[in-house]
């Protein structure tokens, strides 16, 4: 795929927008850019995920087990869904106290001002924000291999070169090498924790010592996407660098253990001068609905649930690791909803199988190597999904 293509073109271009898809979609080689030759994925997630959505349903195999996106099996909080039902006689305001009322939540919990923060429609927004600036006149983006590709493609896309640094053999990041390919003509280090597709984690003291130390120099923004999957007394608290007045930008989503990523609600905790330099990138707070913002509100408070999501995540994602791991694979640990393993056959061929049994993955090649990266479902789905992939290895 051209660097040039957007995720859309690429689509179009494979007949996938106008022809609908039987199976799952094949992307590896035939999709790899000059990012991707430093072993970063180009937008594969992304485009397999668009490709579902435009994929009319009566060409693809109803899925029993949904396990391509990372989205929460179990739904939003009983109590969100109340607010919701609530907001609905608020439709007609716009919202202003509701923004200001998360807002002092989280920076309450963040030690941090409610003007370090801007909301946002999902996490999304505020990648392609400082995608969109930090390529701006061209410039590096300094990140590692096998990561989220969103933010670094749409840099790509607007002039940025992008410097990816192997991972270590562990599959985490190697902030050492990171740190020493810092030039003057990096722009923005770009980080997940816990990073996707691998699920592996920075020591919370490594990646605060690894900001103090780089962000004088150059922005980093940490994508903390997955952040509420640890523990809460293992968290990593790094508010605090922003409270402190580090350059630091975390993006934080309520796509994954809030079960909001159809409802769409993110936020970004900055310095206020650099939200500034971002919100014009961006549609504004107000693209925020008053519904999803108050549901929002409901959900950051309602700790029950978010313990009982994390909870049944770890107890299926243990399951499947170790289900696999008995049976010869060598699954990376994971400290998020998903879990990313080698597989022994072609990704094309074992993605198309496991769609036609019903089973919705994706697949990825790193370095000439498959993998299958599963979303963590319910136990049910799990156990699905350990039938379906003994089923097409054999
Ligand atoms: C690492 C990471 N960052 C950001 C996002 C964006 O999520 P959203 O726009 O739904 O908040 C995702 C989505 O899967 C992700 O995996």
């Amino acid at each position: 795929m051209s660097s040039q293509l957007t995720r859309r073109d690429w689509l179009r271009a494979s007949g996938l927008l106008t022809a609908g898809l039987t199976t799952g979609l094949r992307f590896s080689k035939a999709a790899t850019s000059t990012i991707a030759n430093q072993s970063v994925f180009v937008d594969e997630f992304s485009a397999l995920r668009d490709a579902k959505l435009v994929s009319p349903p009566d060409t693809m195999p109803k899925l029993r087990a949904r396990l391509f996106a990372n989205e929460n099996p179990l739904g939003i909080a009983p109590s969100a869904k109340e607010a919701l039902v609530k907001a609905a006689d608020s439709g007609n305001r716009y919202a202003w106290m509701e923004f200001a009322q998360l807002k002092q939540l989280i920076a309450t919990d963040e030690g941090i001002k409610p003007a370090n923060i801007m909301m946002s429609p999902g996490s999304s927004d505020i990648l392609m924000a400082a995608a969109s600036h930090f390529a701006k006149g061209g410039g590096t983006i300094l990140t590692s291999a096998m990561t989220y590709d969103d933010l670094l493609e749409r840099a790509q896309r607007q002039g940025a070169k992008i410097v990816a640094v192997p991972m270590t053999k562990d599959y985490k990041y190697d902030l050492n090498a990171i740190k020493a390919k810092i030039t003057p003509e990096v722009k923005l280090v770009y980080l997940v924790n816990p990073n996707n597709p691998t699920g592996t984690v920075v020591p919370a003291a490594d990646l605060e010592a690894f900001c103090r130390e780089v962000a004088p120099k150059v922005p980093v923004f940490l994508d903390e996407a997955y952040i509420d999957f640890y523990e809460p007394a293992e968290r990593p608290k790094l508010g605090k660098l922003v409270a402190d007045g580090q350059n630091v930008i975390l993006a934080r989503t309520f796509s994954k253990i809030h079960g909001f990523a159809g409802l769409r609600l993110g936020y970004a905790i900055a310095q206020p001068e650099m939200l500034k330099t971002l919100k014009p990138y961006t549609n504004g707070e107000f693209a925020v609905s008053i519904t999803t913002l108050m549901a929002g509100i409901a959900s950051y408070q309602d700790k029950e649930w978010q313990n009982h999501c994390r909870a049944e995540n770890a107890k299926a994602r243990d399951y499947t690791t170790k289900a696999l791991t008995a049976m010869g694979y060598e699954v990376i640990p994971s400290a998020a909803n998903f879990i990313l393993f080698p597989i022994r056959m072609k990704t094309k061929a074992f993605e198309n199988q496991m769609f036609a049994n019903g089973i919705g993955i994706q697949t990825r090649d790193f370095n000439g190597q498959p993998y299958c990266r599963v979303s963590v479902g319910t136990m049910d789905e799990m156990a699905m999904f350990m039938d379906g992939f003994k089923k097409v290895v054999g």
